[in-house]
């Protein structure tokens, strides 16, 4: 049991509406002061006033079989949901990253051989259990940042073995972390050299082998595709989905990062997310509101690469289109495990609100990896996992960027860090 919450936010809230969090319901936090927050066996059974929870008769006649946690005024959020991580590489990019500060854009080292497929050769060498170490210490990174359920995408193997080796890393070092974990196949990252000019041959491998393997091993509940100019066409998107639909695997894709692509013609696949989403279309956004796809907005990617450029959350959220906030932490765009800087960037370039970020960070990461029955609030029934923060109003979670407030962690009723 934790009491003594300064603010404990829920996100639970009677007035908004079913589903994904859209429009003002982006703004309900459902906070109590001076909360107290009980959970058993990895669920959570009552969220209230620690004043409440004094009064409990069954928690007073308990009182030396439960763990108690003095929050001593800090705040308590829902654990972070990042619905957006490539976490199976072997190491940094540091040539990429050195000549843009030179001046070098991201598809300008893409075609100069940097990018990802600079990264392809050291996972397919990789034993499969260093990438399993790599995805974990990324997990436990996450964790120490207030984050319980990460999705994590395979993607820079690019073969069929290693694309399924980079899986069973993902399910191997999820086996050891006390979070959740959400495998995702993304075997169409990009055209790897071997396949150039030769782009259906891939897209073969990954519909006639990648999504079978994947599929009937369990290995993904989700295959993500970079829809983009130098990735994938929209006609090459269609057949991978298709696939994925064919084998039930859910669909997600990364759109409009570096050009628009037309998005109604995907909406029959039902896809969970649209990632990126820095160019869409003004009809697209108003298709978007009437549906449960989630916009997830991954501003890492922008500050990493210098663009002066975010996306419109603010047309979006305006719209009625869902919105997430994910990290994207992956070697070439994204470099960070932090869902607090993902807030902060929110806030600062994207003029999303405090309230906004920490929902779209929370509830609607969730629903974009389709476990809002499970994650994202604070609410009987729901899994344990909450993050606390040495702070003493959630505005600061955004506000010291940079810095790492987070001082414990629960997942899935696990605690991690402490004080
Ligand atoms: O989300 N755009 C595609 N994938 C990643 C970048 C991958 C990389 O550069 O290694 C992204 O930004
Ligand atoms: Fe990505």
């Amino acid at each position: 049991m934790l009491v003594n919450i300064g603010q404990l936010l829920t996100l639970r809230s009677d007035r908004v509406k079913a589903g994904p969090r859209r429009a003002a319901d982006l703004k309900e936090l459902g906070i109590i002061k001076d909360g107290a927050l009980l959970s058993q066996g990895g669920r959570i059974v009552s969220a209230g006033t620690t004043k409440d929870a004094r009064r409990d008769p069954w928690l007073r006649k308990n009182r030396a079989k439960v763990m108690e946690i003095d929050c001593a005024g800090k705040v308590v959020i829902p654990g972070f949901v990042d619905s957006h991580t490539h976490p199976v590489f072997v190491g940094p990019r540091l040539v990429d990253f050195e000549k843009r500060t030179e001046g070098a854009s991201y598809e300008e080292i893409a075609a100069s051989g940097g990018g990802i497929r600079s990264s392809l050769e050291a996972v397919r060498k990789a034993p499969k259990s260093a990438l399993a170490a790599k995805v974990l210490a990324a997990l436990n990174e996450m964790a120490a940042h207030g984050t319980t359920t990460a999705e994590a995408k395979s993607g820079y193997g690019l073969t069929v073995d290693s694309e399924l080796k980079s899986l069973e890393a993902i399910r191997d070092a999820a086996s050891l972390w006390p979070g959740t974990v959400v495998p995702t196949l993304l075997g169409a990252h990009v055209i790897p050299a071997e396949f150039q000019g030769r782009s259906q041959k891939y897209v073969d491998a990954v519909c006639k082998e990648m999504i079978p393997q994947a599929a009937r091993r369990k290995l993904a509940q989700f295959v993500d595709v970079f829809c983009d100019r130098g990735a994938f066409t929209p006609q090459e998107t269609e057949q991978i989905f298709a696939s994925a639909e064919s084998h039930g695997l859910s669909v997600r894709a990364h759109m409009g990062q570096l050009s628009q692509t037309t998005l109604e013609p995907f909406l029959r696949f039902n896809p969970a997310s649209f990632d990126h989403m820095d160019h869409v279309s003004d009809s697209d956004i108003a298709q978007l509101a009437q549906h449960d796809t989630i916009a997830t907005l991954v501003p890492g990617a922008n500050y990493f690469l210098g663009l002066e450029e975010y996306p419109d959350a603010r047309h979006l959220i305006d719209a009625g289109v869902p919105v997430a906030l994910a990290t994207d932490y992956n070697p070439g765009t994204s470099p960070t495990v932090s869902m607090p800087m993902a807030m902060s960037l929110a806030c600062t370039h994207m003029k999303m609100s405090p309230a906004e970020a920490l929902a779209a960070a929370t509830i609607n990461g969730a629903h974009a990896l389709r476990l809002a029955g499970r994650k994202g609030s604070v609410e009987p029934g729901k899994d344990a996992d909450f993050a606390i923060f040495a702070v003493k109003d959630y505005r600061e979670i955004p506000y010291f960027f940079g810095a790492d407030h987070c001082s414990m962690t629960v997942l899935n009723g696990v605690i991690a860090g402490g004080e």
